[in-house]
């Protein structure tokens, strides 16, 4: 399936790209990087360091899309992700970004293949929502659009009330949500928090891989596991490699329903939040949201794709 991520690449935006590198049902033409979890060079050395631990770099061409917010500063989630790698490092010498900002390249590649391309994305939706304002055609150009983030009434991360990828931008959020594609929501609660942790168990199976991929993830999974105890959550949480999951494996989903989905861009302790109204309030449903996954089936996929040999 032919896809693009639009990434904030740190943590499981690695683990999301290896999904796109690695899975044969996979074709991913294009990676694009948006501000968000960490600085925004870092990021892409990330997004550099998981094509390496792939086998696959110089094969998918990387693009840099928008370093800030609509409207906003940035917010980071450093205090989650620390580095997003871990602390990996290679040297990047001659790793060099396509010339062409990551808009004009969702743009006209969406343009070149009408109807077909799906994009997975994973960061505050700034590129995405550029993309609408700069092409009006094209929401109607993507095939379909997969969107981590908000929470189904459920808790937010960065707030009570918001998940970080529609807080750091919830203009961008808002406009995508009323731009008419074809979208699915992968949200944080109670959706990836309830079916999409790995605990211990599972992160001693995959470190036991002895692969390289397995040693990948496990390296740039550890910030956000320790993070995550902290505040009580016991493992590692997966909700953009979930999203590509879904995406290319429909049958992971157990219930997704239709919902009118909004975000709140003026509330003083609400930006962010993300409204998910069901047929009850009148209002014509926009998205479709994931509510319960296959999580042994998804966990499965990921270990199984660890499991794969690649030479970096
Ligand atoms: C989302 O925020 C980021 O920190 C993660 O990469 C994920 O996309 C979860 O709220
Ligand atoms: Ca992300």
């Amino acid at each position: 399936m032919p896809l693009i991520i639009d990434t904030d690449t740190a943590q499981d935006d690695c683990v999301a790209l290896l999904v796109g590198l690695l899975d044969p049902a996979a074709d991913l033409r294009a990676i694009t990087m948006v501000a968000g979890n960490v600085g925004f060079e870092q990021q892409v050395r990330n997004a550099f360091l998981t094509l390496s631990a792939a086998g696959r770099l110089g094969e998918v061409p990387v693009y840099l899309g928008c370093r800030r917010p609509l409207v906003r500063e940035w917010v980071s989630a450093e205090n989650v992700h620390g580095d997003g790698s871990g602390g990996l490092s290679m040297d990047q010498e001659g790793l060099v970004p396509e010339s062409e900002h990551a808009v004009d390249a969702l743009v006209r590649l969406a343009a070149e293949n009408p109807g077909e391309l799906s994009i997975v994305a994973i960061g505050p939706l700034t590129n995405i929502a550029a993309a609408v304002v700069k092409d009006p055609s094209f929401a109607g150009n993507v095939k379909s659009l997969y969107v981590m983030g908000g929470s189904n009434n459920g808790r937010g991360n960065i707030t009570a009330a918001a998940e970080f990828n529609f807080y750091v931008d919830p203009e961008a959020a808002k406009a995508v949500f009323a731009a008419g594609f074809d979208v699915t929501v992968v949200p944080w609660d109670p959706l990836t928090l309830r079916q999409a942790v790995f605990g211990q168990e599972r992160l001693s199976e995959i470190e036991g891989l002895g692969t390289v991929l397995s040693a990948f993830f496990t390296r740039v999974c550890a910030a956000t596991l320790e993070f995550d105890r902290r505040v009580g959550i016991d493992g590692t949480t997966h909700p953009d490699s979930l999203t590509a999951a879904v995406l290319l494996h429909p049958e992971l989903v157990r219930k997704a329903s239709r919902y009118h989905v909004d975000v709140e861009t003026a509330g003083e302790l609400t930006r962010g939040y993300s409204a998910m109204s069901w047929g009850v309030h009148g209002l014509e449903p926009n998205a479709t949201v994931v509510e319960e996954i296959d999580a042994e089936g998804f966990y499965a996929f990921i270990r199984d794709l660890l499991t794969r040999q690649t030479t970096p």
